[in-house]
């Protein structure tokens, strides 16, 4: 089969090198890409929300099969064009896509399906929030209702920030029309896990669950970033209450969207608070995450384009799904300067480097520069280690990292403590 996936970022390099070993696959495609996909797949220059150019390439190259990486082609309807056109493509319609796409239609079906969530209140005028605010207990959590590229959400710890974040998305519109509502919600309190499934509208298949880092400092501290490195299983996870995510959360989720007439397809992708009183949703994203998958699809066994296709064709019921054993921890290398201004076209160093088996070096901003792959975006690797437990696997992970270098690398150093200090208190 011909598979193309779209995107340009570790994720998708991910995709890509886990596509490769499905014994169904002849040649992965993906659009637009980066160095080191090129490496593996052949990539092709289209913008990934440009549907009409995938949809020409797709049919031109003959492309069995589709994968999505990022939410934005989604939200667009990238789904719904392919289908309508015969080309078979894995992820969620536009209309089950809202489900990241809106926040505010998210509360909406969680909370008529009866699925644990932060208390809420969404507001039209900027004013009636600012009232709201006056009246209502801190800490708080703003957010713009459409997509922001991860950075709608402000959590705020006194009136001040609240008011500030309100200027921020209804007056100043930073995040433009996706801050035409905004939603005000209860700071949740105790820990967060990224649980991602595959869904075919009625049945899920879970991946390893996995715990990303978003700030850019040691011990989460600094601003926010698209995410820093990520570990998986996330120890915390027991079964227990991995079942209890299942029957309170993802099957209440799958159903409510089948019954709004939006069949859920796709990667289900739950962000949760682990609160005192159990699993809360914080939000949903429609596809994989990013760095989660880096961490996530080296820890699984099965053919990953046979559960997509399964998905598709609402057969996941007859699939056996395996994950391995043992841990993974990505650790992401970013530009100095990231989140904020940083510089790109710094040669990387160490790429070459006899690396062992169980390290995956994958890409997100590089690009090739003549003989040289150079950066040009603020995560620029994503480095992932697999071992039998997350301790074993930081130490490899981190050993790995040492070796490559470029001007102004910056990474976090404490990927995976977390995890490995909860194992310690057991
Ligand atoms: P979101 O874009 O909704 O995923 O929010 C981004 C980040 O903000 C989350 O990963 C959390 O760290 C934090 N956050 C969002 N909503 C809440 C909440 N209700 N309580 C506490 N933290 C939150
Ligand atoms: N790692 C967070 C996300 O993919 O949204």
């Amino acid at each position: 089969m011909n598979v193309l996936v779209i995107g340009s970022g570790g994720r998708e390099h991910a995709l890509v090198w886990k596509l490769k070993q499905s014994k169904l696959v002849t040649t992965v495609f993906c659009a637009p890409g980066n160095a080191g996909i090129a490496m593996e797949a052949q990539c092709v220059d289209i913008d990934a929300t440009d549907i009409n150019g995938l949809l020409r390439f797709a049919r031109d190259t003959k492309i069995d099969f589709t994968v999505v990486g990022p939410e934005a082609p989604l939200v667009i309807g990238i789904v719904d064009e392919f289908e309508k056109n015969g080309m078979p493509i894995f992820g969620p319609s536009q209309k089950a896509a809202e489900l990241e796409g809106s926040k505010v239609f998210m509360k909406y079906l969680l909370e008529k399906y009866d699925i644990p969530t932060a208390q809420y209140r969404v507001f039209k005028e900027y004013e009636d929030a600012v009232a709201f605010i006056k009246n209502t207990g801190i800490p708080v959590v703003v957010k713009a209702d459409g997509l922001a590229a991860g950075k709608g959400a402000i959590v705020c710890n006194n009136r001040q920030e609240a008011f500030d974040a309100l200027d921020i998305i209804m007056k100043k519109r930073a995040f433009g029309d996706a801050g035409n509502q905004v939603i005000i919600e209860e700071c949740l309190q105790g820990y967060e896990v990224s649980v991602l499934a595959i869904a075919d509208g009625e049945d899920l298949i879970y991946l390893a669950p996995a715990q990303d880092h978003k700030r850019i400092l040691d011990n989460d501290e600094g601003p926010n970033t698209g995410g820093m490195g990520a570990y998986a299983p996330a120890p915390q996870i027991t079964p227990e209450l991995m079942m209890r995510i299942h029957h309170e959360i993802m099957l209440p989720t799958l159903k409510g969207m089948a019954l709004e007439d939006r069949p859920y397809k796709g990667v289900l992708y739950a962000g949760l608070m682990i609160t005192a009183s159990g699993p809360k949703v914080l939000e949903y994203n429609c596809r994989f995450g990013d760095p989660e998958t880096q961490a996530i699809l080296p820890l699984t066994k099965s053919d990953l384009l046979q559960a997509m296709m399964a998905a598709r064709d609402g057969m996941l019921k007859d699939m056996e799904w395996e994950n391995h054993p043992g841990a993974a921890v990505c650790v992401v290398i970013a530009s100095g300067g990231y989140p904020g201004h940083y510089e790109k076209g710094k040669p990387i160093l160490g790429l070459d480097s006899r690396i062992d088996d169980n390290i995956m070096v994958f890409h997100a901003g590089t690009r090739w520069e003549g003989e040289n792959i150079v950066t040009s975006g603020g995560r620029v690797l994503g480095v992932t280690a697999v071992g039998n437990t997350i301790k074993e696997a930081i130490n490899s992970v981190y050993k790995a990292v040492g070796k490559i270098a470029f001007d102004g690398a910056y990474y976090r150093k404490d990927i995976g403590a977390k995890a490995v200090k909860y194992q310690e208190t057991l």
